[in-house]
């Protein structure tokens, strides 16, 4: 295991020094939350510009499963760029680039004959999936879900529907998209209770959608996040994604699993989906698969391939430092057992974040697989409505008392520390954040 450095979470104020002289004029689009400027990191801690440590809880957005510079990846990134940094991957061979799509396809549920597609982001990996589906099915539409994300580029964005802003003034994007409502449980679309509902939410998508405007047979791919991230950390009623795939089954439908943010043995399994039993098409891969070096990968059934030079290629796919960070990474997780790690700290978690449940009742809501953990907030646990300023005010005065934490969804916030982490640094983050709710529950007269 790596050492972690001890826990110092130094509370910036006075102590801070102030050296920091950074200029944001000319920063694009910032969806920045907290004023941290970043100087290094290890581990499961950071330190900014002025000396300040911070508990990491957010792993630099699910990309550090295994902690920040473990010196495995950093290692391994050391020695390739003494060899060669970069051939056009797409066009030329190198051995690393054989040897991780080898790994990727080997873990890919459902058997080895597999091809993958390497790119550099999860966005991409998203878009070869569009493509290969239409490619391969000669079908032109696709379905995904309500508080699904899947990317930003006019492709991946016309499946995501996670914020409307994300879409604001970009219309047209990729036409023929269907998105339908996700088992979000605790928001239940339909207003019906699960199990009672006969997991509604799947089985309408034949009986209303195919029956009454959506000719099944011309749909190419289902887009599914087993558990869905940037829209709440929703964790699905355990038959929905089964359901999903038969109906895939049934009408020669891809189904497109995108991992980006929940596999990586992030759940507690490898893929979030072998929590389901379902054997995707087609399997999205990216963010900390590289932990830091940006890469993408969609691994799917050899037969799908495009068979055809030039179909779709790219430069920077298969870059020898992102497969020799991937490689150390699958080595990691592996040699770590990181996957087992997840389960057993996210289990903790989970019940230490029960225990703020039964304290505040802002939390309306615990849930998550393995550290892959959410609480929603709520104004009114009767009413449900979304505590969204709340929400925004814990991240900040946690953020201030030294833990980094990510909202999610409408009034949610994400808990995913890097899969190394200990257990007093789980208690220490955790404590942080139970004061912050205080305070803020305090502050707006949320009892
Ligand atoms: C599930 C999922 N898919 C795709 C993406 C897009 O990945 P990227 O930001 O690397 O393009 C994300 C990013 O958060 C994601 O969470």
């Amino acid at each position: 295991m790596v050492k972690t450095p001890d826990i110092r979470v130094t509370p910036p104020g006075p102590k801070a020094k102030k050296v920091v002289k950074l200029d944001k004029r000319y920063l694009a689009t910032s969806t920045k939350s907290t004023p941290l400027v970043v100087a290094k990191a290890k581990g499961s801690m950071v330190w900014d510009v002025d000396g300040n440590a911070y508990l990491d809880f957010s792993s630099g957005v699910s990309v550090l499963n295994v902690g920040h510079c473990h010196p495995k990846v950093t290692k391994a990134i050391a020695d390739q760029a003494k060899l060669f940094a970069h051939f056009a991957g797409t066009d030329y061979y190198h051995q690393l680039q054989a040897d991780l799509s080898e790994r990727l396809c080997r873990l890919a549920p459902g058997g080895c004959d597999k091809k993958i597609f390497l790119s550099n982001s999860g966005t991409e990996s998203i878009e070869a999936a569009m493509k290969l589906a239409r490619w391969s099915t000669q079908r032109k539409q696709f379905i995904s879900f309500i508080n699904g994300f899947h990317g930003r580029t006019l492709g991946s964005l016309s499946l995501t529907a996670s914020k409307a802003v994300q879409q604001e003034r970009y219309f047209p994007s990729a036409p023929g998209v269907t998105r339908i409502p996700y088992g979000y449980c605790y928001r239940c679309a339909y207003h019906l209770e699960y199990p009672s509902c006969g997991i509604w939410c799947a089985k309408m998508i034949e009986e209303v959608h195919f029956d009454t405007y959506l000719p099944p047979e011309e749909v190419a791919a289902f887009f599914l996040e087993p558990v869905q991230g940037e829209g709440g950390y929703i964790v699905p009623p355990k038959e929905f994604p089964k359901t999903i795939s038969k109906i895939c089954n049934a009408h020669g439908i891809l189904l497109v699993d995108d991992e980006v943010q929940a596999g990586m043995a992030r759940t507690g399994r490898f893929w979030a989906i072998d929590h389901f039993d379902v054997v995707p098409d087609i399997l999205c891969t990216a963010k900390s698969l590289g932990s830091g070096v940006p890469i993408g990968a969609t691994i799917f059934r050899s037969e799908l391939d495009w068979q055809k030079n030039g179909a779709h290629s790219n430069t920077f796919g298969g870059n020898a430092l992102a497969c020799a960070a991937g490689l150390a990474t699958l080595d990691i997780v592996e040699s770590e057992k990181l996957a087992e790690a997840a389960e057993r700290k996210g289990r903790y978690l989970n019940r230490r974040l029960r225990e703020l449940e039964e304290r505040h009742s802002i939390i309306g809501d615990v849930r998550g697989l393995g550290l892959m953990q959410a609480t929603e907030f709520v104004l009114d646990r009767r009413t449900k409505e979304p505590a969204v300023k709340a929400r925004d005010a814990i991240e900040l005065l946690a953020f201030k008392r030294g833990l980094i934490i990510l909202g999610c969804g409408k009034s949610s916030m994400r808990y995913i520390p890097p899969l190394t982490i200990s257990k007093e640094m789980l208690d220490a983050g955790v404590d942080v954040l139970d004061g912050a709710i205080r305070d803020v529950s305090r502050e707006m007269g949320i009892r």
